[in-house]
Parts: C-alpha cells; sequence; structure tokens
C-alpha cells in the first residue's frame, strides 16, 4: 500500500489498480459481448480528451493507485494511445502500466507501446481455429491477432498474458489446445468465466463454463497443482502449476517462471473481498466495481474547474462506498446498466 494513500473502502479494502476505459468501440463483435451491429457509443463530446485522462489518473496516482490498466472497447483503437502512456509513465511515483487488447493492429503498435512505456500486455484469444475466431468475433482477424501477441512478446512484454472465454458449444473443448499453444509460446494463460455484463443480456448461469469445468477438461490431460491467487493475493487468477501435459517440455521458460495456466472464476469463485480496482469510463464516470449500478462523475467537475483536493474528495467518498461483492449469486442481481465494452475489462 502507498504510505500516502486514502482510497480505503468500509471493508478495508485499498485500492490500487486503476482501469481506464479510452473507448466503448470495438475493432471485433465477440456474440459474449456486444451484438453484430454494435452499440450506440458514446458521442465523442461526452469522452474525456487526452489532457483529461492525464489530469484524472494523476490525481489517483496521488491518492495512491500504483497500477494503470488501459482497455476498452478496444484501446489500439484510440489513435494516440503510445503518446497517453508516455505521458502516464511519467508520474512520480511511476505507475505500473498495462495494456487489455484484442490483439487487432498490436502488430504494427506493440513497439511503439514499449518505447513509450507500457510493461505489460493481456490479449484476448478465445479460439485458434480462423473459421471458429469469424464464429465468435463476427471478424476474421485471427492470423492478425497471433501476429499481435508474437509481436508483443518480442517487444519484451513477456510473459505475454492471454484471455480466454469459454462459451459452451463454441470453444470450451478447444482449451487443452489453447494451454498447450500458450505453453509453447511461452505465453501465461487464464481462462475467464463468462459474466452477465454482456449488451444482449443474455448470460445464463446455466450455460456459462465454470471454473470447476475448466479445471475438469484440462484434467483429462494435464496435471494441475493448485498454486494459490499469485504473489499479492489480490490477482482475480486462481494458478495452477502445470505438472505434467501438452506443451509442458516446450515451455519457453519466459522469464524463468513455472509453468502455469490461471483461471479467473469471477462468478462461481468470487474475490470481491480482494478486490484492489477501480474503473474509469471513456466518458468520465468513475465506477468502484464491475458491477456497480452506480458511477461517479469526475468529468463534469474536472470541467467546471474542479481542484486536486476536491476531486480527490470526490474519489475518496465514492471509494469509501464501494459495495461488497457484485451478488450475482442472489435473488436480487441486476445487471450494470452498462456492458462490459463501456465499462472496460
Ligand atoms: N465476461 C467475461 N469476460 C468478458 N470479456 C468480455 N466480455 C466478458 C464477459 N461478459 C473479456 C474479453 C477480454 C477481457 C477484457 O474481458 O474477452 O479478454
Ligand atoms: Fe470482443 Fe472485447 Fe471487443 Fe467486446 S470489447 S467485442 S469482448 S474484443
Amino acid at each position: 500500500m502507498a504510505a500516502d494513500s486514502v482510497l480505503i473502502d468500509r471493508f478495508g479494502r485499498v485500492a490500487t489498480d486503476l482501469r481506464i476505459s479510452l473507448t466503448d468501440r470495438c475493432s471485433l463483435r465477440c456474440t459474449y459481448c456486444m451484438p453484430a451491429e454494435g452499440l450506440d457509443w458514446l458521442p465523442r463530446a461526452e469522452l474525456l480528451t487526452d489532457d483529461e485522462i492525464v489530469t484524472l489518473a494523476g490525481v489517483f496516482v496521488g491518492c495512491g493507485v500504483t497500477s494503470i490498466r488501459l482497455t476498452g472497447g478496444e484501446p489500439l483503437l484510440h489513435r494516440t494511445l503510445a503518446e497517453i502512456v508516455s505521458r502516464l509513465a511519467q508520474f512520480s511515483p511511476r505507475p505500473e502500466l498495462s495494456l487489455t487488447t484484442n490483439g487487432v493492429g498490436l502488430v504494427d503498435k506493440a513497439e511503439g507501446l514499449v518505447a513509450a512505456g507500457l510493461d505489460r500486455v493481456n490479449v484476448s484469444v478465445d479460439t485458434l481455429q480462423p473459421e471458429r475466431f469469424l464464429a465468435l468475433t463476427r471478424r476474421n482477424r485471427l492470423a492478425d491477432v497471433l501476429a499481435g501477441v508474437a509481436a508483443a512478446a518480442a517487444a519484451g512484454l513477456s510473459p505475454v498474458k492471454i484471455n480466454a472465454v469459454l462459451m459452451r458449444g463454441s470453444n470450451f473443448d478447444e482449451a487443452p489446445a489453447l494451454l498447450d499453444w500458450a505453453l509453447r509460446q511461452g505465453y501465461r494463460l487464464r481462462f475467464i468465466e463468462h459474466m452477465p455484463l454482456d449488451a444482449q443480456q443474455a448470460w445464463n448461469r446455466e450455460v456459462m463454463v465454470s471454473a470447476e469445468e475448466i479445471l475438469e477438461l484440462l484434467g483429462r490431460s494435464y496435471s494441475l497443482l493448485p498454486i494459490g491467487h499469485g504473489p499479492d493475493g489480490s490477482a482475480p487468477a486462481e494458478d495452477f502449476e502445470i505438472l505434467d501435459g501438452p506443451g509442458r517440455a516446450h515451455w519457453a521458460a519466459a522469464g524463468h517462471e513455472r509453468p502455469r495456466v490461471g483461471i479467473i472464476a469471477s462468478v462461481t469463485r468470487p474475490f470481491c473481498r480482494d478486490c484492489d480496482r477501480l474503473r474509469l469510463t471513456s466518458d468520465g464516470q468513475l465506477r468502484t466495481c464491475l458491477f456497480a449500478r452506480d458511477e461517479t462523475d469526475l468529468r463534469g467537475p474536472l470541467r467546471a474547474g474542479a481542484s486536486v483536493a476536491e476531486l480527490t474528495e470526490l474519489i475518496t467518498v465514492a471509494v469509501a462506498g464501494k459495495q461488497s461483492g457484485h451478488g450475482i449469486g442472489s435473488g436480487s442481481f441486476q445487471q450494470p446498466l452498462r456492458p462490459m465494452s463501456a465499462i472496460g475489462g
């Protein structure tokens, strides 16, 4: 925890990780995320400018935020992404800077982003089969995505983290093949349970592929040893060391880590108690939880000339009121008003 951290909630959780959504637009149309025709994108005038993003990020760093992740929609669609990265890298103390991307166009941008100060990247790869990729994302971009992942690793962003969402009747059977591929390439794979954050509100607990099912399927060809929740305990992925199985012998020893696979079981094994995250939407609304149904407007006060002290106060009060958990299992659960693509992953 930063000595000057003021971002503590009623449950004693300290917020140190800020996710900034740079745009709600996307270059793909993943079926589990949004409809084929896309969504009503936020109007430009409502989006934060780069200066506003950097100013707000600076206030968060002053409050104790030590890591900033840029997300979307698809953050690579933001034309001045590298400039934003280099401006964020100038804060003191310098936050760790990471990116969550679908990988489309990353092949041309990875090097520039690293030069700008990017430290880590997460790329979504749900399938390695071109036809399936087309069916899942409604775009024929698998080769581009895989080239982007390779470029990120070559640019020094190792170990590249790969996110995969498994959907029943679609790519569920591919979990072992994805792991084999990731091990051979030296990428860190994490499976994410599908969450009720899709714009179509089609999520269904019975259809969702659970952590238990993923482990059962992987267990048929892999020997896995549970090793907990990562070094700082707040990492959402539950990690498993791979003792044996396809690709294990070819693990490319990225960073000389032991080979492992992660499972982010947000639905069936929630980690809300250890959550250290905050989210800033591209239109300047602070969300203290992915599943929050209320937001704190920072754009309005910022544009009205609020001081750093006033913005700090707004953020502090919002964090203090952070909900204890998402309550997906409870009867009263309601999906948040914004879909995942407008909140950021
Ligand atoms: N549930 C879980 N993960 C999701 N993602 C997008 N929508 C959902 C959802 N409803 C994933 C993307 C990407 C990351 C940002 O979140 O595939 O890996
Ligand atoms: Fe797919 Fe992410 Fe784009 Fe949604 S925001 S369509 S999950 S790439």
